[in-house]
């Protein structure tokens, strides 16, 4: 079969432009293990709240010292409305919702997750300027999404305070295999 010149290095370019993109996927998953905030973490969306997992909402610090902060959206609500987290510090969030589809979104930060009924979203990221961010719902779920709102307080290092009702211990995640 004769192909046309053109045909065949458009054919070519075409192969090449697939087979990098196929590549830089491969490298970014597997070389940097950059993923998907998720971890395919399911949970009952009727007692979301206070599922041991996800209950008491808000900031806490596990037996390692890390920080992670729980959040359950309801229409037209994040609970909790405000937490307070420490600058220069990894923090895990937990997110996932109760009824409808939400999305969690720290504004002016990479903090970001959809907020899905029936599973726990899950990433980390730091803060390094102390201050005030505004958490907004990104995602349509209702007459009152654009009151949906909450405040992150990035407090300075070392003026941070855990919450004295840390949890002693961390429950165990269903995380499956990725
Ligand atoms: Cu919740 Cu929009």
């Amino acid at each position: 079969m004769k192909v046309d010149l053109y045909e065949r290095i458009w054919m070519w370019g075409v192969a090449v432009v697939l087979a990098g993109f196929f590549v830089s996927t491969a490298i970014a998953a597997y070389g940097s293990q950059i993923h998907p905030p998720s971890h395919i973490e399911t949970i009952d969306p009727r007692t979301a709240i206070t599922d041991p997992r996800m209950a008491p909402q808000g900031v806490s610090v596990d037996a390692d010292g890390r920080v992670h902060v729980r959040v359950v959206g309801v229409t037209f609500a994040w609970l909790p409305a405000e937490a307070t987290v420490p600058a220069a510090t990894p923090i895990t969030f937990h997110i996932t919702a109760a009824d409808v589809v939400h999305g969690f979104q720290i504004v002016g930060s990479n903090g970001q997750a959809m907020a899905i009924p029936g599973y726990i979203s899950q990433f980390t990221t730091q803060f390094m300027t102390p201050g005030e961010y505004l958490i907004v719902c990104n995602e349509y779920c209702g007459v009152g999404h654009h009151m949906m709102a909450g405040k992150l307080i990035v407090a300075p290092k070392d003026s941070w305070q855990a919450p004295s009702a840390s949890r002693s211990s961390e429950p165990e995640s269903e995380e499956v295999e990725e």
